[in-house]
């Protein structure tokens, strides 16, 4: 199958192409992949070093919003099914600038869908997030059929995404699907999000800005879980279908409990730990129901939070090249607009 992954030089995006070139044994040899990314601040092409050459594999630089670009690459290359990663990703971005979630969320997606069907795609998968469901008391978990209440930007606008990618099938009979899955970890993710940044700071003897009483709960699942989930709705998943993707109940954790565990396995003093003002609108729990997934498809998380952290943290310490030059230009701009006040507070 010749697949279109956008968003493919991202965390979750390039550690996709990695598993299924290099772990996904099943299919091994029998996938082409084409990566399309903007490279915008989150996209790093050192994420899929070594892959050029060595698989049938292609990058291409550009946006998802550019039609013509889009239109010609999936004529040129012959395209069966696509994988929509590309997204602005950051909960806290999304309050300093929303706009540019709407324009690459929702506007980005509508083209590739356009183009999608204009190229009579076999198959095509919108990647959405748990956040769309908005946020739970201490009990229960988000159903497939949990109402869409998103809070931020952010999830509003993939929340525009998943129903512009479900007007597909029901509008045009498109073979669109989405998936929706909990807070990822792993190597390669961009250290603005909470583990890796809490990593990286901790491994530079810097605060962890801990927001509010720290006692938000998040449900983490290993990214390589993740793209085990994402291969298998693609190739068996229903048309126009939703499919949640979680951790286990085990792996959800409250992120003071996920920092204890960061300090514990650095060997760092508890006193790194900064309780900062809150995130404006911060959703309080995320906890995802899976038996859809499960009960159709089979799966279910395999690697335990325990062991994807530790791993986690080995890469970090193994990695800290690739996360030092990020940390360093745009990065130290939006940390000082985002973190400088409540840090000094
Ligand atoms: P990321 O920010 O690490 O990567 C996003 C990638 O998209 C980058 O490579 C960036 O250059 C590219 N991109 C951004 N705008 C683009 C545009 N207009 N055209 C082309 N490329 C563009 O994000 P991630 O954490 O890898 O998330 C990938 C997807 O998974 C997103 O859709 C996100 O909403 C979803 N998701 C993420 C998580 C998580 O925990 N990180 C959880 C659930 C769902
Ligand atoms: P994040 O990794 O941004 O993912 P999301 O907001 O999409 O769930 O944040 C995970 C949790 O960690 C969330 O409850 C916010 C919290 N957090 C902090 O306490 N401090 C931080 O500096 C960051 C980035 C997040």
């Amino acid at each position: 199958m010749k697949i279109l992954v956008t968003g493919g030089a991202g965390f979750i995006g390039s550690n996709f192409v990695r598993w299924v070139f290099e772990r996904d044994g099943a299919s091994l040899g029998s996938h082409r992949i084409v990566v399309l990314d903007a490279l915008t601040y989150a996209g790093n092409l050192a994420n899929l070093d070594g892959l050029e050459g060595n698989y049938d594999y292609r990058f291409v630089r550009g946006d998802i919003r550019d039609a013509d670009l889009v239109s010609k690459l999936f004529k040129d290359e012959k395209i069966d099914a696509v994988i929509n990663f590309a997204a602005e990703s950051h909960v806290d971005r999304s309050i300093l600038d929303p706009l540019a979630f709407v324009r690459t969320n929702i506007e980005g997606t509508q083209v590739l869908l356009n183009a999608a069907r204009e190229a009579e795609v076999e198959r095509y998968l919108q990647i959405s997030t748990d956040e769309v469901y908005g946020s739970l008391g201490p009990t229960g978990r988000f159903t497939e059929s949990s109402p869409l209440k998103p809070s931020s930007a952010y999830s509003a606008s993939k929340t525009g995404a998943d129903l512009l990618a479900l007007a597909g099938y029901h509008t045009h009979g498109m073979h669109t699907m989405v998936s929706r899955c909990s807070n990822n970890y792993g190597p390669f993710q961009f250290p603005e999000k909470l583990i890796p940044l809490f990593i990286t700071n901790a491994m530079a003897d810097k605060p962890l800005p801990l927001y509010g009483d720290g006692k938000n709960v998040r449900s983490w699942l290993h990214v390589d879980d993740h793209s085990r989930a994402i291969m298998l709705i693609l190739q068996k998943g229903r048309a126009g279908e939703v499919y949640n993707i979680g951790g286990a109940p085990e792996s959800e954790k409250e992120n003071v409990d996920v920092t204890h565990a960061i300090l514990h396995q650095l060997g760092k003093p508890e006193t790194l730990i900064k309780p900062v003002e809150d995130r404006l609108g911060h959703d309080r729990r995320y906890a995802v129901d899976y038996s859809k997934i499960k009960a159709e498809l089979g799966w279910e998380p395999q690697v335990a939070f325990e062991d994807g952290l530790e791993s986690t943290v080995r890469w970090y310490q193994q990695n800290e090249s690739w996360w030092q030059q990020i940390k360093s230009g745009e990065y130290e701009t939006f940390y000082e607009a985002y973190y400088g006040d409540r840090l000094r507070a």
